[in-house]
């Protein structure tokens, strides 16, 4: 590969966002040039990698649990969907590509940029003043931008919700942030303290995110097909229609589908074999939920399997200086969704549908 083709839309595609794979024919440099952009882009991999990961987690135990690798969000024939989750694809992956740009700028790993110092001169509170390091949001915001909306190049409503949905996860960041304080003063008795603008952990973004998920909005659109210019008219409905919505929420054009079903065109695995929770007490009720929720609402039965797993134990410290362990063998019990005896594969969507619905 020859890295000064590289474009901020291959790099992305390249890692994990094949949804974006139309992309690829994008060959405008948005950037001030290939030798910024290769600064950056392993910062944008990572970042992207990052947003998917969190995704997993927020959607461990839901039916739709994010693409599972890279192939699956591009066979969509060329059908980019904008549902729901395909929002929170496109507003984590900004967020995470924001993110990681923002704190490795606070750690110093680019030149061109440091800590966020606007604060400096503002005076700050009660026994505070603004110091320390700032986490420099207005530069993750900025480079994120560059890669991330330039993959979309169209101006239909499909590449206006995805920016829209974008921006909302680069605001999650912003709206995240803490002040974190460090005290000072004789023996630590505190008499003043530095504060700085912190990111929050990216679970906590997640989190932030995975609740804007749940009230995301469906964009009413006129029906008509979608011209791929752009011209005026496209752009005034596509304005119109925006205008109630915040630019925090998450917006979608499309109902869902039914995730319960596997889906080969469209690349969902369906819940067969996904594992759900059983057993714990302690679990929250969107946990104890799990097996109904994807196993028997979807037409599926939840079958037991008990796995062995293998993890160090009795170990022991040994002067000097070695720890010595032994290997022990536990049997855990998992529950997996699984086909019924006989059973045909799950395929009626009408009703699940409505009771998929009702769960706020
Ligand atoms: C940015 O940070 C990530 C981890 O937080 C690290 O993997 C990556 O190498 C860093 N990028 C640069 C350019 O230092
Ligand atoms: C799979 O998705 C495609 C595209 O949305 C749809 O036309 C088709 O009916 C779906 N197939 C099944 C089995 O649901
Ligand atoms: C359940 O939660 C309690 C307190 O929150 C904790 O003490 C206990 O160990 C937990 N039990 C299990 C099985 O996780
Ligand atoms: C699904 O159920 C509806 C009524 O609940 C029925 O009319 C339809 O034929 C069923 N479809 C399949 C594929 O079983």
């Amino acid at each position: 590969m020859r890295p000064l083709n590289l474009h901020p839309a291959m790099v992305l595609s390249m890692c994990c966002h094949v949804h974006f794979a139309l992309a690829w024919t994008v060959n405008n440099f948005l950037m001030t040039g290939p030798k910024a952009l290769l600064t950056y882009a392993g910062s944008v991999q990572v970042g992207a990698q990052n947003g998917i990961q969190e995704c997993k987690h927020q959607f461990a135990l839901e039916r739709w649990n994010c693409p599972q690798n890279t192939r699956q969000l591009s066979t969509q024939n060329g059908i980019r969907s904008a549902t729901r989750e395909t929002s929170f694809i496109h507003a984590i992956s900004a967020a995470g590509v924001m993110y990681t740009l923002t704190k490795n700028c606070s750690m110093g790993d680019f030149d061109n940029c440091g800590c966020d110092d606007s604060r400096i001169r503002q005076t700050g509170g009660r026994g505070w003043i603004w110091g320390g390091c700032s986490d420099n949001v207005a530069f993750g915001d900025k480079i994120s931008k560059q890669f991330v909306d330039a993959l979309e190049s169209g101006h239909d409503s499909r590449a206006a919700v995805n920016l829209h949905n974008n921006e909302a996860g680069r605001l999650a960041i912003k709206a995240t942030m803490r002040r974190a304080c460090k005290c000072h003063g004789v023996s630590g008795s505190c008499s003043i303290q530095t504060c700085w603008m912190q990111l929050a952990d990216f679970r906590e973004v997640g989190n932030y995110l995975k609740g804007k998920h749940e009230h995301a909005r469906k964009l009413e659109m006129d029906k008509k097909p979608a011209k791929a210019g752009n011209n005026a008219d496209n752009r005034g409905a596509i304005a119109q229609a925006f205008r109630s919505i915040a630019r925090t929420e998450l917006i979608y054009l499309e109902d869902s589908p039914d995730y319960c079903v596997k889906n080969r065109s469209r690349g969902f695995p369906g819940t067969e074999g996904r594992e759900c929770l059983k057993g714990n007490k302690n679990m929250s009720q969107w946990e104890r939920k799990s097996c109904r929720r994807l196993c028997y609402e979807c037409g599926l039965q939840v079958v037991e399997k008990r796995i062995e797993v293998v993890s160090s134990c009795n170990c022991k410290f040994h002067w000097c200086c070695t720890v010595r362990c032994d290997k022990c063998t536990q049997v855990v019990t998992k529950y997996y969704c699984a086909r019924k005896e006989g059973g045909r594969k799950p395929q009626n969507k009408t009703r699940r549908r409505h009771r998929a619905k009702g769960r706020h």
